[in-house]
Protein backbone atom coordinates (compact mmCIF):
# COMPACT_ATOMS: atom_id res chain seq x y z
CA UNK A 1 0.00 0.00 0.00
CA UNK A 2 1.22 3.46 -0.83
CA UNK A 3 2.24 5.84 1.80
CA UNK A 4 2.07 9.38 0.78
CA UNK A 5 1.08 12.16 2.94
CA UNK A 6 -0.42 15.29 0.67
CA UNK A 7 -0.44 18.68 2.16
CA UNK A 8 -2.22 21.46 0.63
CA UNK A 9 -1.28 24.93 2.11
CA UNK A 10 -2.40 28.52 1.47
CA UNK A 11 0.00 28.44 -2.38
CA UNK A 12 2.03 24.85 -1.74
CA UNK A 13 1.10 21.51 -2.36
CA UNK A 14 3.65 18.52 -1.58
CA UNK A 15 3.38 14.93 -1.43
CA UNK A 16 5.66 14.17 1.40
CA UNK A 17 5.97 10.97 3.51
CA UNK A 18 4.49 10.58 6.41
CA UNK A 19 6.75 10.35 9.52
CA UNK A 20 4.81 8.18 12.65
CA UNK A 21 4.90 10.20 15.74
CA UNK A 22 5.14 13.59 13.96
CA UNK A 23 2.53 16.42 13.78
CA UNK A 24 0.91 17.39 10.19
CA UNK A 25 2.83 20.99 11.11
CA UNK A 26 5.89 19.88 11.54
CA UNK A 27 5.82 17.69 7.84
CA UNK A 28 4.72 20.94 6.82
CA UNK A 29 7.24 22.88 8.11
CA UNK A 30 9.54 20.45 7.26
CA UNK A 31 8.90 20.55 3.63
CA UNK A 32 8.47 24.18 3.20
CA UNK A 33 4.82 24.10 2.71
CA UNK A 34 2.79 27.43 3.48
CA UNK A 35 0.85 26.43 6.24
CA UNK A 36 -0.77 28.98 8.73
CA UNK A 37 0.64 28.14 12.58
CA UNK A 38 1.28 30.85 15.84
CA UNK A 39 1.04 29.12 18.74
CA UNK A 40 1.90 25.29 18.19
CA UNK A 41 -0.10 24.54 21.27
CA UNK A 42 -3.40 24.11 20.45
CA UNK A 43 -4.96 27.13 21.06
CA UNK A 44 -4.88 29.54 18.22
CA UNK A 45 -6.33 27.50 15.48
CA UNK A 46 -4.80 29.07 12.11
CA UNK A 47 -3.21 25.00 11.74
CA UNK A 48 -6.69 24.01 11.37
CA UNK A 49 -6.98 21.90 8.16
CA UNK A 50 -9.66 19.48 6.94
CA UNK A 51 -8.36 15.94 6.83
CA UNK A 52 -9.30 15.33 3.34
CA UNK A 53 -8.35 11.37 3.58
CA UNK A 54 -7.25 8.94 5.89
CA UNK A 55 -8.05 10.11 9.07
CA UNK A 56 -7.60 6.68 10.43
CA UNK A 57 -3.48 6.90 10.51
CA UNK A 58 -4.09 9.95 12.83
CA UNK A 59 -4.03 9.81 16.55
CA UNK A 60 -6.79 10.69 18.47
CA UNK A 61 -7.82 14.54 18.98
CA UNK A 62 -5.89 15.76 22.23
CA UNK A 63 -7.34 17.86 24.55
CA UNK A 64 -6.23 21.01 22.71
CA UNK A 65 -8.01 19.87 20.03
CA UNK A 66 -11.39 18.88 21.84
CA UNK A 67 -11.20 22.29 23.40
CA UNK A 68 -10.65 24.27 20.97
CA UNK A 69 -12.53 22.94 18.23
CA UNK A 70 -16.26 21.80 18.25
CA UNK A 71 -17.01 18.36 18.35
CA UNK A 72 -18.99 18.97 15.33
CA UNK A 73 -15.85 20.02 13.77
CA UNK A 74 -14.05 17.08 14.92
CA UNK A 75 -16.70 14.57 13.33
CA UNK A 76 -16.55 16.17 10.20
CA UNK A 77 -12.85 15.74 9.62
CA UNK A 78 -10.90 18.83 11.30
CA UNK A 79 -7.85 18.52 13.02
CA UNK A 80 -5.29 21.01 14.52
CA UNK A 81 -2.31 20.85 12.51
CA UNK A 82 -0.09 21.53 15.32
CA UNK A 83 -1.45 18.69 17.16
CA UNK A 84 -2.73 15.92 14.81
CA UNK A 85 0.12 13.51 15.16
CA UNK A 86 0.68 10.95 12.56
CA UNK A 87 0.07 7.54 14.00
CA UNK A 88 1.10 5.22 11.35
CA UNK A 89 2.10 5.67 7.70
CA UNK A 90 -0.79 5.25 4.95
CA UNK A 91 -2.31 8.00 3.05
CA UNK A 92 -3.41 10.91 4.09
CA UNK A 93 -4.65 14.24 2.37
CA UNK A 94 -4.48 17.18 4.69
CA UNK A 95 -5.70 21.10 3.71
CA UNK A 96 -5.06 24.02 5.63
CA UNK A 97 -8.35 25.56 6.18
CA UNK A 98 -7.99 28.49 8.88
CA UNK A 99 -11.02 30.30 10.00
CA UNK A 100 -9.54 33.69 8.49
S1 LIG B 1 -0.57 26.56 15.69
FE1 LIG B 1 -1.99 27.41 17.06
S2 LIG B 1 -3.46 25.85 17.26
FE2 LIG B 1 -1.95 24.97 16.03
Amino acid sequence: MSSILELIGRTVRKSVEPEPGTTILEHAIKHKVDWQHMCTRGTCARCRCYIEEGAQFLAEPTKAEIARLDPEEIEEGYRLGCQAVVKEAGSITARNKTYF
